[in-house]
């Protein structure tokens, strides 16, 4: 199984400066992008075109979208459908990530629709999990953990391809403050995504990548990389510039 290295640029970059960082990305990639790993770069809707063209090409670089509304089309004012994902290039979608669920207001049940939606619209989908910080020292990490999977992938069928479904945990206490999870608590809480996902798919759940995200930084990536059931990472902060993100994917 390829190690995902995913780059969620959130609400940075307007187009010239997205290609350009994606073009730099791309050219110090090429010839040591190591075989196990896959590149996935997730920039804003308005960058997703000028990036796309950028890494068009490029082996092992893939595009992504941070968000999607779990319709085909419609009256949904500010929303966008997969198919439009699809067409701008993009082969993944987020769901679930921590920003939308505290400061959009997004459900688990909500994030559930996303996640079956994007997979039947032939997405591969990246969901997201993690307690906030009053949830891990109320002793919850599991419960939460194990709310989150349970709605997220409600709908998802038993025979899901493995390729098609990643799930990133990313304690909420990690985000953007340069406080990463000690390797006993990511082992900790990816042993309990683990778990979970064979129970839910059976032998599928032992072949679907756990990425883990908060806080990863180059000089912290070669040793998170190297705990079990750690299949990937999904950076913010350090994704954003060329230099840094490539040494997280070579790490
Ligand atoms: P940081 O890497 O900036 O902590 O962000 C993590 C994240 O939210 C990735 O989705």
């Amino acid at each position: 199984m390829k190690k995902l290295m995913a780059a969620n640029w959130k609400m940075y970059k307007l187009r010239e400066e997205a290609g350009a960082v994606a073009a730099d990305l791309a050219a110090r990639l090429a010839g040591v992008l190591p075989e196990d790993r896959e590149v996935l770069v997730i920039p804003p809707f308005t960058a997703l075109e000028a990036v796309g063209q950028a890494i068009a090409g490029a082996p092992g670089l893939a595009l992504g979208g941070q968000n999607f509304y779990p319709s085909a089309q419609g009256a949904f004012t500010g929303e966008i459908a997969p198919e439009m994902l699809l067409d701008a290039g993009c082969r993944y979608a987020l769901a679930g990530h921590s920003e939308r669920r505290h400061i959009l207001g997004e459900d688990d049940a909500m994030v559930g629709r996303k996640v079956a939606f994007g997979l039947a619209s032939g997405l591969s989908m990246i969901l997201c999990v993690g307690e906030k910080v009053e949830e891990r020292q109320g002793g919850q990490l599991e419960s939460v953990l194990a709310r989150q999977l349970t709605a997220g992938l409600a709908e998802v069928a038993a025979d899901v391809s493995p390729a098609a479904l990643a799930i990133a945990y990313e304690p909420v206490w990690a985000i953007g403050t340069g406080l990463t999870a000690g390797p006993e608590e990511v082992a900790g809480a990816h042993a309990v995504v683990r778990a979970f996902l064979v129970d839910r798919f059976g032998p599928t759940g032992s072949k679907i990548r756990i990425l883990y995200g908060g806080s990863v930084k180059p000089g912290n990536a070669g040793q998170l990389l190297g705990i079990d059931n750690v299949d990937g990472v999904l950076v913010g902060g350090a994704s954003l510039l060329a230099e840094s993100f490539a040494a997280i994917v070579t790490a």
